[in-house]
């Protein structure tokens, strides 16, 4: 085995988080939660992978309140799923490894049709267009007192993942959520203190992030996810992202995850490969929203073709700018080529397609050096994020 594969099968720390090895199970939103309950399918799903050796799980989406949630199907972060929770830590410890949760908000950006009769909340006043079925088109601009209660909500997520027996969050700054809509100049035009100039779009991100760091302590391992670039014309672009990350750094973070590209306007960014276009107008119940994915096609589902370690230059970037976190790299890492190639230069990976693939990834590269994957990048489970019964990888189906 090389130095670099040895590198990935042996232990590492986060914060004083012990870890087996260096793969993390990518932050990938599972559904397979009726009524916002984690299910005995969500359950195996994480066990699974665990038992395959990854060194920890992520948990995603961990909404940090009810009108968090994109889907009415979400978890959000209360004492009411505290048992499967509980559950839910106990096997993943049992299997080895190691438990995150992915907190989030959606800000402005829902389809939640518990909303109905209010305003979902971000940076600024828009369109929430992904809404529009669930008769939700607009958005209203955050106040203070609605900015000073969202940090207030963070901190009490934080504090109940880890008293449920989470080991470690990764808070979503990226993506499109209500973080990154608060860091992307297109869609924070604020004037007061909370938009303009990057350490001013930054302030709610920074104060989510001590308000985390008090409610789980010193010694506790906060990783964050944020965006190289939202991949669209006035939005986040990768200079001012590299600045992002040094600020995350000197805010306390302990590992940075750099992606890119948003759910709501530019989704290809981040998964690279086929369109998921065509499989969500196939699963869309709406016909107003299956007419609006087709207008859409060209200007959101852009061609991005696949490639291994996509993110690799701008990853590169903003380890070369930090000072103090761990980068975690994420980003088409399917092959043992590019495990090897990006722990030269990392110290963890994140990997989300390839284990809905294969649930075993870890244990079967340890054992067979020339381990295939076969993950092909069609992106069918990311299409399948709204499906009622959850995310599944088609190609492991019989044909
Ligand atoms: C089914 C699916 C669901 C995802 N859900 C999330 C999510 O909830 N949060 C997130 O930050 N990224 C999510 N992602 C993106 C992945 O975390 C990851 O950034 C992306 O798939 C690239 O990594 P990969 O090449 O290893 O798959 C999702 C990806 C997939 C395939």
């Amino acid at each position: 085995m090389s130095a670099s594969l040895d590198k990935c099968f042996s232990a590492g720390t986060i914060n004083g988080l012990e870890l087996r090895n260096r793969v993390i199970k990518a932050a990938t939103f599972e559904g397979m939660c009726p009524d916002g309950v984690p299910s005995e399918r969500l359950f195996a799903h994480h066990r699974g992978v665990c038992e395959g050796g990854v060194a920890m799980t992520t948990l995603a989406y961990c909404a940090v309140e009810a009108d968090g949630r994109v889907k009415r199907e979400m978890m959000y972060m209360h004492e009411g799923i505290r048992p499967q929770l509980e559950r839910l830590a106990q096997e993943v410890h049992g299997a080895g490894s190691k438990l995150s949760g992915q907190m989030g908000h959606c800000g402005n950006f829902t389809q939640n049709t518990d909303f109905q009769g209010k305003r979902p909340l971000g940076p600024s006043r828009m369109l929430n267009l992904g809404g529009i079925p669930a008769g939700i088109p607009f958005a209203g601009a955050m106040n203070e007192g609605d900015i000073d209660r969202l940090v207030e909500l963070f901190r009490q997520a934080a504090r109940f993942m880890k008293s449920v027996g989470f080991d470690a969050v990764e808070i979503h700054f990226g993506h499109g959520y209500g973080l990154s809509q608060f860091i992307s100049p297109k869609t924070n035009k604020r004037s007061d203190r909370y938009g303009g100039t990057l350490i001013n779009r930054m302030r709610l991100p920074l104060r989510v992030l001590e308000a985390v760091r008090e409610a789980v302590g010193d010694e506790f391992a906060i990783l964050g996810k944020m965006g190289l670039t939202d991949g669209a014309k006035g939005g986040l672009q990768q200079d001012e992202a590299i600045e992002v990350a040094a600020l995350l750094d000197e805010g306390g973070i302990d590992a940075l995850i750099p992606s890119g590209g948003t759910s709501s306007m530019n989704p290809m960014l981040l998964f690279r490969g086929d369109s998921i276009q065509p499989s969500l107008i196939e699963q869309e119940k709406s016909l107003l929203m299956r007419i609006g994915l087709r207008m859409m096609g060209p200007s959101m589902f852009k061609d991005y073709p696949y490639e291994e370690l996509y993110f690799l230059d701008g990853a590169r970037r903003i380890r070369d700018r930090i000072r103090r976190a761990k980068v975690v790299y994420i980003g088409g890492v399917s092959t043992l080529e590019s495990i090897e190639t990006a722990m030269d230069e990392f110290e963890f990976i994140q990997m989300g397609r390839a284990l809905w693939k294969d649930p075993g990834f870890v244990n079967h590269a340890k054992a067979n050096p020339e381990y295939v994957n076969h993950c092909n990048h069609c992106n069918r489970c990311a299409a399948l994020i709204g499906h009622p019964d959850g995310v599944r990888c088609v190609l492991n189906e019989p044909v």
